[in-house]
């Protein structure tokens, strides 16, 4: 999976962005926490190491006309030129022209977890990076507990405590998820597709309030024993399980209606677009009303799908890639319909990135999409 492994970079940058997507580069260089529940950010993966040092903010390395292409390794929310879109239009005419061959195309839908066994059998917890970008994000994973522990220092409380009401709510964020959520109760993570761990375990070590519980699903059985065997694995704290997204029943470990906020890093481009509205039920039905799923993943013509080969098309934007996985390549359009449907969308943005290599002087377009979901409360739940 050369491509996965590439495009996993450190944390990024932010611009606004208005919902639907915007064709233009954004200016704002705040974190999408900051850009009041809409906006866009860098954060995923990269096919050259982009680290940030001495290049000042990510987010503001702004690609203007009078600058120079090759100056830098990466540029910030730089839209595809004219000779990037025939380059993308092409590359995808022939991918049309040679799809995977009808008598092979079965394989990769009956057993796509076995594909990713293999992977994790192979790569134990070697391949993925840490997810430290949650934080800047994804700040609804850490709000709350800073929340809670102001209001459980607030005058409001201890009042409210003294006569007796075990469950006091206060608000959780500041930027429209929902809800409130009630002191002393724990706060429930998940998250669907956790692979080796590299966003859970991060998580666990961040967030020190006993509060939180985590739980990591993931429907490949070797990906849930690397985060099983790891040394910082502690069932007081975090649950792991296999659970397949596109199942028909709910994980036994989990309440319905019980999850404060779900993610989902690059997961949902591993399912067949046929299996889009289950993944979409499930997650509706494990929140709380009120609780918010965060979601990223591949945008379309991003360098990872314009770079494949022949025979590797499975059907439109879905590929199998060198060791059998499958990935989507997704619009704004599509997650607003795909999501549309069971939630309200508090974000649902793109973030794109230029990445140069400056001895071959070449170009590559990184394309991510960032969503935020909320199961809103109305009075059926
Ligand atoms: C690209 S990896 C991302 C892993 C992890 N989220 C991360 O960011 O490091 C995709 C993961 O999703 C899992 N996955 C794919 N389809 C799934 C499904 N239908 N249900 C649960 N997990 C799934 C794969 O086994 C794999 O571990």
């Amino acid at each position: 999976m050369s491509e996965q492994n590439i495009c996993d970079t450190p944390p990024s940058v932010v611009a606004a962005a208005a919902e639907p997507l915007q064709k233009k580069q954004a200016s704002s260089a705040a974190p999408v926490s900051q850009c009041t529940g809409q906006g866009i950010s860098e954060c995923a993966r990269a096919p050259v190491d982009v680290g940030n040092e001495g290049m000042g903010t990510f987010g503001s390395r702004m690609l203007s006309s009078d600058r120079n292409v090759f100056e830098y390794n990466a540029w910030d929310h730089v839209e595809p030129d004219d000779e990037h879109l025939k380059y993308a239009e092409e590359q995808i005419r022939l991918h049309h022209e040679h799809p995977v061959p009808k008598d092979k195309r079965e394989k990769y839908n009956t057993q796509p977890a076995a594909f990713w066994d293999s992977f994790y059998e192979n790569n134990n917890n070697k391949f993925f990076k840490d997810r430290h970008w949650l934080r800047i994000e994804f700040a609804e994973l850490f709000e709350w507990t800073t929340s809670r522990k102001s209001a459980e220092e607030s005058n409001s409380i201890s009042t409210i405590e003294a006569i007796g009401v075990d469950a006091v709510c206060v608000t959780a964020s500041k930027n429209g998820m929902a809800t409130e959520v009630a002191i002393g109760e724990k706060f429930r993570i998940m998250e669907v597709g956790c692979g080796a761990g590299n966003a859970v375990f991060p998580l666990l070590a961040d967030i020190y309030d006993p509060r939180l519980f985590v739980y990591a699903c993931d429907y490949s059985k070797a990906a849930v024993d690397v985060v099983k065997s790891s040394d910082t694995y502690d069932e007081s704290r975090c649950s792991a399980f296999v659970w397949d997204l596109s199942s028909t029943e709910l994980p036994s470990q989990v309440a319905p209606g019980c999850i404060d906020v779900l993610l989902m890093v690059f997961v949902f481009s591993a399912l067949h677009p046929d299996q889009w509205s289950q993944a979409v039920e499930n997650a509706y039905r494990l929140l709380k009303p009120g609780g918010i799923l965060l979601f990223r993943d591949y945008g379309r013509n991003d360098l990872t799908q314009l770079r494949f080969k022949k025979s590797r098309l499975l059907e439109d934007n879905l590929y199998i890639r060198g060791d059998g996985t499958r990935v989507y390549f997704f619009t704004n359009e599509e997650l607003a319909t795909i999501f549309g449907k069971r939630f309200i969308v508090r974000q649902n943005a793109i973030d794109r990135r230029l990445l140069v290599n400056r001895k071959r002087e070449l170009k590559m377009y990184r394309v991510w999409l960032q969503a935020k979901f909320c199961k809103p409360i109305n009075k059926d739940n």
